[in-house]
């Protein structure tokens, strides 16, 4: 049992299908350079503290990076028996520098080791969500600037309600996914704490500084208690819950793209590039982005339930179990990663057929309130000016017209208060334009909303790039 780095106690070789069973090697080694950095840093503070002397650590930290050339270059052969990224990454530095190798692990366990390089991996990722999440609100709220005067019928139970414009549609989506970066960027806070130093579960007898190599790694703060530093996954769940809100914003988008560029509404049109045709119907321009956005929401749902799933009613402090924290959150990573960076483009290059919606503006009785408001403004009480519209709604459904169609003297069957001031009211361009309270869809609103965008975003999380 030479070979593995835990073999002392052991007299009979791992089965081979065990070894399979139980290694992490073919998903952790995503976490090399994090895994590394963290060693370098740990070597550094042994040096530090007089647990090993400045040239050891030298040999440490020089060797570590020659692994990390290794595994960039390609060279590099992980091995299964070997288990773990941790392991496999140790293994290959005793081999380079020699006995001294092994003086790395000390005062440290995979189980703080694993626990570190999820949080540096994953808070490096989540600055990542945070730059698309910030170029997608950016898109949205350009959108939103030329766009505000666009009309556009808003709807609930999908069944036509009021005007609103397109730009006030992108602005409701822009607040979404600005909570999103609150989110993320408030998980990330937590993330970055360290909990090297920890070990296995009961911390160590050696002289550790762990501020020092919570700081050297741009941690925030360090984990207070040993147990709960190895036990603790709610950083991987809050990130994992955090991307399931943002599948569900970006899929309750992509199903409104679905309605919008079918015959049904044609509100807009997809550029050539996001669709698909069909083998068999030559007509055929298929929404398939937006399709498999919606889909792929379930998956990243699935991966916050699956580790909610392994955690629950787990002993402290570490349980294989922990293991399987890894895939889910890798999946959640790169599903919601590829979801935004593919929704930014959608958004930009779509176009909006204004025709269209007007048309169904049209249709839909969508200034019904504002005309009762009209009569309540005049001293009818609400409820009964609502019963007054109702009537001329159904008025107009019998005889094929538009409220703003009736003559004067027909509207005033209904009620002796409306005169001839009410065209204007009944146009869909007033009504929007009316709607000035903060919030409301009045394209003035909407320009103001717009231009304050980038300095909500410069508050959570600033441009990069
Ligand atoms: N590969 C392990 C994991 O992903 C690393 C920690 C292993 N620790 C242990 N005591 N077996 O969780």
């Amino acid at each position: 049992m030479a070979d593995k780095p835990w073999g002392g106690r052991f007299k009979e070789e791992t089965l081979k299908i065990v070894e399979e069973f139980t290694s992490s090697i073919n998903f952790d080694k995503r976490m090399y350079a994090q895994d590394i950095k963290g060693s370098k840093a740990h070597a550094r503070m042994l040096a530090a503290v007089g647990i090993i002397t400045d040239e050891e650590a030298g040999l440490l930290t020089g060797g570590l990076d020659k692994v990390l050339a290794e595994i960039e270059s390609g060279e590099f052969q992980f091995s299964e028996a070997l288990e773990d990224i941790h392991m496999n990454v140790e293994k290959r530095l005793t081999e380079l520098v020699g006995p001294v190798g092994g003086k790395l692990h000390t005062g440290r366990s995979r189980n703080d080791q694993v626990a570190l390089d999820l949080r540096l991996y994953l808070a490096e990722e989540t600055g990542e969500v945070l730059d698309l999440l910030r170029g997608l609100c950016e898109v949205l709220s350009q959108r939103a600037l030329t766009e505000s005067d666009k009309l556009l019928p808003g709807y609930t139970h999908l069944q036509r309600a009021q005007p609103v414009s397109f730009g006030h549609h992108w602005l409701a989506y822009f607040e979404m996914f600005l909570r999103d970066m609150d989110r993320m960027r408030d998980t990330m806070v937590r993330t970055l704490t360290s909990p090297l130093g920890a070990a296995a579960l009961a911390g160590t007898p050696y002289p550790l500084d762990r501020e020092m190599t919570g700081e050297d790694l741009g941690m925030l703060g360090v984990c207070q208690n040993s147990l709960d530093a190895v036990s603790d996954r709610d950083f991987a769940l809050e990130f994992l819950f955090n991307g399931s809100v943002i599948m569900t914003h970006i899929s309750r988008l992509a199903e409104e793209l679905v309605l919008w560029t079918s015959k049904e509404f044609a509100f807009i049109e997809l550029s050539d590039g996001f669709c698909t045709g069909s083998s068999i119907m030559p007509q055929k321009k298929n929404p398939d982005v937006p399709e498999l956005l919606r889909g792929k929401t379930g998956r990243v749902n699935g991966n916050l339930i699956a580790l909610l799933t392994t955690l629950k009613a787990l002993p402290l402090a570490y349980n294989k179990d922990m293991q399987e924290d890894k895939e889910p959150v890798f999946d959640t990573v790169d599903t919601v990663k590829g979801s935004l960076a593919i929704t930014i483009e959608m958004i930009r290059s779509l176009t909006i057929r204004e025709e269209k919606s007007l048309a169904a503006l049209k249709e839909g009785f969508v200034t019904a309130t504002d005309l009762a408001d009209y009569l309540a403004k005049k001293g009818l009480p609400f409820r009964e000016a609502h019963e007054v519209v109702g009537k001329a709604v159904s008025h107009c459904e019998q005889e094929g017209l538009a409220l703003e169609e009736l003559a004067l003297t027909t509207l005033k069957g209904f009620s002796p208060l409306i005169d001839k001031d009410v065209f204007e009211v009944l146009k869909v361009t007033s009504s929007l334009g009316a709607r000035k309270a903060l919030g409301g869809p009045a394209p003035q609103n909407v320009v103001m909303q717009a231009r304050a965008a980038t300095s909500r975003l410069d508050n959570i999380w600033p441009r990069r790039k």
